[in-house]
């Protein structure tokens, strides 16, 4: 039996980072730990600084959608102040750092659907979000919002059954979420400090992309699209190439995976 506290005492204990998560906001529960996260950073928080809690009431995920963060889950959100630059790299080194923490916590295998699905076996185990704040060409915060399905079982959620899933279900048994949190940080610090030198991030990203090469819909805003995932370029876009030879570059969507017969 693991033993599952969430406590910023236990996150921050000799947490082998320079900045990220050396402060830690916790609060057991919250309606969403970007509007906290927001607040902090309007208010000049110091780089690094991250906000946690256990449970979602209101989680926000992508295109406006609710995430489902009940009570076992890690919800999370990162404050940085990045160069204009690197803010199409906080998609992929966030979900590289996740990927990095469960195979290395948990020993299962985990794949990134793009842009920033982390999925085990085809279903979804964490979910990213980012959001900036830019002003004539300067960041004035980004904040990387991450959620983990840990420690709750789908059959409790049937509305995300067949599409998610969770480390407990997967493992048979409850996951420590300190373990996990502690990983995701240090895996997040030295990928964001690597950014000076983005292209290996991108490029194992891109490599770890299960989308590339398959057949996919894609909605993106109202427009459903239907084609080969050929390419992803440095700007996390996806290059989606249709049946007649022509091509659509897709900045956001929603990907679905056809498994070709
Ligand atoms: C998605 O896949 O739609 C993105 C989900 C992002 C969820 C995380 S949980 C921590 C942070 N706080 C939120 O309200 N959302 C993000």
């Amino acid at each position: 039996m693991v033993r599952d506290t969430l406590s910023p005492a236990l996150i921050t204990r000799n947490l082998k980072t320079r900045f990220i998560g050396q402060k830690v906001i916790y609060y057991p529960r919250l309606a969403s730990t970007m509007d906290l996260a927001r607040q902090e950073a309007r208010q000049g928080a110091a780089e690094g600084t991250v906000i946690i809690t256990g449970e979602q009431t209101a989680g926000k995920g992508r295109l406006k959608r609710l995430w489902l963060s009940p009570r076992g889950s890690i919800a999370l959100s990162i404050i940085l102040y990045p160069d204009m630059s690197y803010l199409p790299y906080l998609v992929m080194l966030a979900s590289l750092a996740v990927v990095h923490s469960i195979e290395s916590v948990a020993a299962l295998k985990a794949q990134i659907k793009w842009p920033n699905d982390v999925l085990i076996d085809g279903k979804k185990i964490c979910g990213i979000l980012i959001e900036s704040d830019v002003r004539a060409n300067m960041v004035a915060y980004a904040i990387i919002g991450i959620g983990i399905n840990v420690n709750f079982r789908l059959s409790d959620f049937p509305e995300i059954l067949s599409t998610a899933t969770s480390l407990a279900d997967e493992l048979g048994a409850d996951v420590s979420r300190v373990d996990i949190i502690r990983c995701l940080l240090v895996e997040t610090e030295r990928l964001y400090s690597a950014l000076p030198h983005g292209e290996p991030v991108y490029r194992e990203w891109r490599d770890r992309l299960v989308t590339l090469g398959r057949k996919v819909q894609v909605k993106s805003g109202e427009a459903m699209l239907e084609g080969i995932a050929e390419s992803v370029a440095r700007d996390g876009s996806l290059l989606l190439r249709h049946a007649s030879g022509s091509s659509t570059k897709i900045v956001a969507g929603d990907v679905s995976l056809f498994d070709f017969e």
